[in-house]
């Protein structure tokens, strides 16, 4: 069959919303999936953490410093303690009392309401850590509307022995010397470097395609590099800026 995550020809670039509308809104709160769904995101990409007690949170960092009132590693905070902390009032006073949300909570609110997610496992996770999130997929019955990536191998490893429903990209912050060799291997579905490494050697979009892997691109924010990557022939862009790429598509 084809992989749903290649972009016909012609088609708009996939859009997906870094760690939600992260420009617009506190970065992985539910306020941020909120603006990046009413901005159309084909996707919402954030990222993924166990408590102390083992429970996922979305969380970006390795501690709450940045993104919330508290302090610490998140692998050191309870799931009590990381759901007690403010996560929106570093951002802007108008998100004050916004959430750290759980996988759960995320995935809850985007069955409801509609959205897919694009889930960066972060870091390097076991196997029980990663067995811990296809648990949670499956029990709010979204195996259909995840699509897992992470820039660690042996997660992505896991996560195809222990869910092969669910596709994998791999992160990429430089190319590796054969990426399509790369993909066969670990299974992928979508080879997702940074603009910087891609632009190095663009011609790897057709190789990839060939071999029925998608490409999805980050984090790029302005309409000349979209273009760009469009030319390349890339299938989607991880953006800050979903509704603005939304309107760059239109207006193609
Ligand atoms: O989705 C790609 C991008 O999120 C990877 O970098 O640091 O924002 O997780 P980072
Ligand atoms: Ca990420």
């Amino acid at each position: 069959a084809p992989n749903g995550l290649l972009r016909p020809e012609g088609a708009p670039l996939t859009v997906i919303a870094h760690r939600g509308a992260s420009a617009a809104a506190p970065e992985n709160t539910l306020a941020a999936q909120e603006v990046a769904r009413r901005a159309g995101s084909d996707w919402i990409e954030n990222d993924v953490q166990p408590s102390r007690d083992g429970v996922p949170f979305v969380l970006h960092d390795g501690t709450v410093d940045r993104t919330t009132d508290g302090t610490g590693a998140i692998r050191n905070l309870t799931s009590a303690q990381l759901k007690a902390l403010d996560a929106g009032s570093w951002f802007a006073p108008h998100f004050t009392g916004a959430r750290l949300p759980t996988l759960a909570e995320q995935l809850a609110d985007l069955r409801s309401r509609g959205g897919n997610l694009l889930l960066e496992i972060k870091g390097a996770h076991s196997r029980d850590e990663v067995a811990r999130i296809v648990e949670v997929i499956r029990a709010e019955r979204m195996t259909t509307r995840v699509f897992v990536q992470s820039f660690d191998v042996e997660s992505l490893r896991h996560t195809r022995a222990l869910a092969p429903e669910l596709p994998l990209g791999l992160l990429r912050s430089t190319l590796d010397a054969d990426p399509v060799a790369l993909s066969k291997e670990l299974g992928l579905a979508a080879y997702n470097p940074s603009d910087g490494a891609l632009t190095t050697r663009p011609s790897v979009v057709a190789d990839l395609h060939a071999a029925g892997v998608a490409v999805m691109v980050w984090t790029v924010d302005s309409a000349t590099a979209w273009q760009r990557l469009e030319g390349y022939g890339v299938d989607g862009v991880i953006t800050n800026r979903p509704a603005e790429l939304a309107g760059w598509n239109a207006a193609q």
